[in-house]
């Protein structure tokens, strides 16, 4: 069995003139709930589109599940369950007779066990109780999970979900979360998408960040942290005289108040600074390193906030 759930070797997406998808290195290790993100436009969907052999890349090759896409689709997509840009279900349809529909659609799903899968993916997403209502009457968050039983009609080892938590409440939100949590233990590869980072950031145990095209950073989610820029914190009633230790040592101070400041660190040893600062006569009430939250770094890498809610 491969190791990695997804691999991508400088796979390239041209539309015309655009560069939407840019040269990219993706893997994603099986078992892993794999955060795919980035800001709108940045190419996620039309990476996830040619994974999913959707749509043909323009340049470079993609393996899911170890075979290579699109050459073994075939083989490949009854393993992976996918959510792209919501289903279109039928809203005179009830819930359940969407899924029986979508499920008699796919050519690998066998026939016999229809109607209890139906049930058993709609009870997994908390909509049994609407399994007979008809579409029109759901909430969007109950469309998103319809959505998401539909991608659990058939046991999946892969689960590509694109943007699942668009368009959803805060409540909705955490019950995406949890299926997805839900999912994992199962075993199943999870790769997600948001241009959310706060909305997968719990349940991510990988990220891989896009920005214009390129997939920017990847990794654990440790890893990640560990590479954001690290601060000190100095707590001292001598902040005029401790700016200047600190920028003797090169440092730049980036908000101070009466009796504290911050800085970057770079690459100075923490302990160096507190040496200086004793040296120079500043009278240390507290000192720590601070590690910059993952949010620091996406901005840091992609230039953009993630927690504007669009
Ligand atoms: N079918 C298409 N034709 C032309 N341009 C497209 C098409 N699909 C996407 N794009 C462009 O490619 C870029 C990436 O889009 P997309 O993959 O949808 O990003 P994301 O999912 O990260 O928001 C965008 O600039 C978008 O306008
Ligand atoms: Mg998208």
């Amino acid at each position: 069995m491969a190791e990695l759930a997804i691999e991508t070797h400088d796979l390239t997406k041209r539309f015309r003139s655009q560069l939407a998808v840019d040269g990219l290195a993706l893997a994603v290790p099986r078992g892993s709930v794999f955060g795919f993100l980035g800001p709108n436009g940045s190419g996620k969907t039309t990476t996830i589109r040619m994974l999913l052999g959707l749509v043909a890349a323009t340049a470079g090759d993609a393996r899911v599940l170890g075979a290579e896409m699109p050459r073994h689709v075939d083989t490949v997509l009854p393993r992976v369950g996918a959510l792209v840009e919501g289903p279109a279900f039928s809203p005179y349809l009830s819930g359940e007779a969407n899924l029986r529909r979508f499920d008699a659609a796919d050519r690998w799903a066998p026939r016999r066990t229809r109607a209890a899968r139906v049930t058993e993916a709609l009870d997994r997403v908390g909509l049994s109780h609407a399994a007979r209502k008809k579409v029109h009457a759901y909430s969007l968050g109950m469309k998103q999970r319809l959505g998401l039983a539909n991608a659990l009609l058939t046991p999946r080892e892969l689960l590509v979900l694109d943007e699942p938590t668009n368009g959803l409440d805060p409540q909705g939100t955490r019950e995406v979360r949890a299926l997805i949590r839900s999912f994992a233990d199962d075993g199943t590869t999870v790769f997600v998408s948001s241009h959310l980072l706060a909305e997968v950031e719990q349940v991510c145990t990988h990220v891989g960040v896009m920005s214009a095209g390129r997939l920017v950073a990847q990794g654990t989610l440790d890893e990640f942290r560990a590479e954001g820029e690290t601060r000190v914190l100095v707590r001292t009633p001598d902040v005029a005289r401790a700016r200047e230790v600190l920028a003797g040592l090169g440092l730049d101070v980036d908000a101070a108040g009466d009796a504290s400041m911050t800085a970057r660190l770079g690459a100075t040893p923490p302990e160096r600074v507190v040496v200086a600062l004793v040296e120079g006569d500043v009278r240390v009430r507290g000192f720590e390193t601070l590690h910059a939250d993952l949010e620091q770094r996406f901005v840091e890498l992609t230039g953009e906030g993630f927690d504007v809610v669009q």
